[in-house]
């Protein structure tokens, strides 16, 4: 799949987003080594702590179906500053994938790409254990 098409796929899952409080639908679309693509939307709850990011539905979709060889993640939001993952997503990410690439799209449909290390340099993993 080309970059392009993952980060239409990205955007089209903010159609599937579940965001009544916060009303900042987010989607992802993450690429696997063999080349599945699996999607995700942010899904909130009345218990706000109990909602879930794009990037975690996704991956957590990847897994349950047995793909954790993570290559690339597309982000979208409507922000007007590229939708960069939470701190809880790069987290989850660290566990899989710690040379990850992440292509963050703002609003605008424009894309900025960073490296999972400079979004979390120095992360815990389990070598600390
Ligand atoms: N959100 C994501 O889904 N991914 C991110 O990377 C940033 C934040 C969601 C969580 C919540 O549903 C909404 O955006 C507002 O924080």
């Amino acid at each position: 799949m080309t970059e392009k098409e993952l980060c239409q796929k990205a955007i089209h899952m903010m159609d599937a987003a579940y965001c009544p409080y916060s009303r900042f639908p987010v989607g992802a679309a993450l690429e696997c080594s063999d080349g599945s693509v699996f999607t995700g939307c942010n899904i909130e709850n009345a218990a706000y702590g109990a909602g879930i990011c794009a990037e975690r539905t996704a991956m957590s979709k990847a897994i349950s179906e047995g793909h954790r060889d993570f290559v690339r993640i597309a982000v979208a939001g409507k922000s007007d500053d590229y939708c960069v993952p939470c701190g809880i997503c790069r987290q989850f990410i660290m566990e899989f994938a710690p040379d990850m690439e992440i292509i963050c799209l703002n609003g605008q449909g424009e894309s900025k790409k960073f490296s999972l290390r400079e979004l979390l340099p120095c992360g815990f993993d389990g070598s600390y254990l």
